[in-house]
């Protein structure tokens, strides 16, 4: 899960990391309100899950509470990269003397956590890590030996730190790791890290990215997820202990095993170049042992998505055998009734595959037609949801 700034700012706070005075918005007058709480000069910043927002008009320096009124009220529903903007930060403003960049990561192909510092840092850290890739140092860090003083003063030497702040910024390296390995996050970036005009090492603009596997350990984040961007498709479907992911196109897809269904989608995109472009319009892994009450839910979910047109179900029978899946689907059909309205395309293979086949075909639904092949049946629920 990625947070928003503000989130993260409340996270570094927690863990000792020096942040400024900061407050969420949702409208001008709550706007005006932090403003006037955080007193002076204020900077009105954009909380979209996307970067960039700067660039794109999301930060604005405001003078006084009624500035901070009038910036949150242009900043708000503003779209940056396709983002409505339903929050604002309201943070203290910093007499900002240099911009450095710092972030911990999960650095996945080398099977390692790796740190990356640059004095360089801002805005444009993206251009000098192409440009000028020397100035931005690399440094792997070991899961098991982590980042203490030593390695932190390490990193600060490596990326040419100036001498009177590296004590500084290695404290907040050293704890920005804290905050890593405490809320179990994959990244932690800080742009800028800045020094101010006094000289006190902040960080500004934080981005972190918690690891949803350790949700277990970690009750608090429930608390961070943003209920409102949810998908409500994908709620239900999460609250039924599905395998569901929402996507754009108009072929609803139930299958079992992930890589079958990966490549369901792929092959459905194929053959929907056939017929107008029609895609895939969800990722559904009903797993093994696929009950009918798992197929009932999955269909009603699936029939559920306005944006469905037909239904392909591809089932590969392994442990669970293709007797028990059409078991299934029978009875799902039953359970759902009336409510069950469009074309379902199924294509059954492997255990006890004639069986299945069977069960199908005595039960002749007419919403369901049989196809032998993947591809065939690909073709037919594209064919189908382009009528
Ligand atoms: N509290 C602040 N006080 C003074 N200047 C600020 C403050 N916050 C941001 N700025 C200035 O605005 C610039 C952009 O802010 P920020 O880094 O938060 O957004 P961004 O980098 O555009 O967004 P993203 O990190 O999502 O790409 C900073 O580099 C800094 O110069
Ligand atoms: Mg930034």
């Amino acid at each position: 899960m990625d947070l928003f700034e503000y989130q993260a700012r409340d996270l570094f706070e927690k863990h000792g990391v020096p942040v400024l005075a900061g407050a969420v918005a949702t409208t001008p007058e709550e706007a005006h309100a932090a403003a006037a709480k955080i007193g002076g000069k204020v900077v009105v910043k954009a909380q979209v899950k996307v970067g960039g927002r700067g660039k794109a008009g999301g930060v604005k320096v405001a003078d006084n509470a009624d500035d901070a009124k009038e910036k949150a009220s242009a900043i708000l529903g503003m779209d940056i990269k396709g983002h409505i903007v339903h929050r604002v930060m309201i943070a203290q403003a910093a007499p900002i003397a240099e911009e450095y960049y710092v972030s911990i990561l999960l650095d996945r192909s080398n099977r390692q956590y790796l740190c990356m510092a640059s004095v360089a840092g801002g805005m444009d850290i993206e251009e000098v890590a192409r440009t000028a890739p020397e100035k931005l140092a690399k440094v792997p860090v070991s899961a098991v030996a982590g980042i203490d003083s030593a390695k932190a003063a390490a990193i600060v030497a490596q990326a040419n730190f100036p001498a009177e702040i590296a004590a500084d910024v290695a404290k907040v390296i050293e704890l920005l790791w804290g905050v890593f390995t405490k809320e179990d996050a994959t990244l932690v970036e800080v742009n800028p890290l800045v020094k101010t005009a006094d000289g006190k090492i902040i960080a500004l603009d934080g981005k972190v990215t918690l690891d949803d596997n350790a949700e277990f350990r970690q009750p608090d984040h429930e608390a961070l997820i943003d209920k409102s961007a949810a998908n409500a498709l994908e709620e239900a479907a999460k609250a039924k202990g599905l395998n569901y992911v929402k996507l754009e196109g108009e072929v609803g897809i139930i299958g079992n095993g992930a890589g079958l269904v990966m490549s369901t989608l792929d092959v459905v995109a194929y053959a929907g170049e056939r017929f107008g472009n029609v895609r895939p319009a969800n990722f559904l892994d009903i797993g093994g042992g696929a009950s009918a009450e798992v197929m009932a839910d999955g269909l009603s979910i699936i029939l559920g998505d306005k944006d469905v047109k037909s239904v392909f179900v591809n089932v590969f029978g392994g442990i669970t055998a293709c007797d028990a899946v059409a078991n299934g689907i029978v009875k799902a059909l039953e359970i759902l009734g009336s409510t069950a309205t469009k074309p379902i395309v199924v294509r059954l293979d492997g255990n006890n595959v004639a069986e299945g086949r069977r069960i199908l075909n005595e039960a002749a639904h007419p919403l369901v037609q049989q196809l032998d092949t993947m591809d065939g049946a690909a073709a037919r629920a594209a064919e189908l949801a382009a009528k």
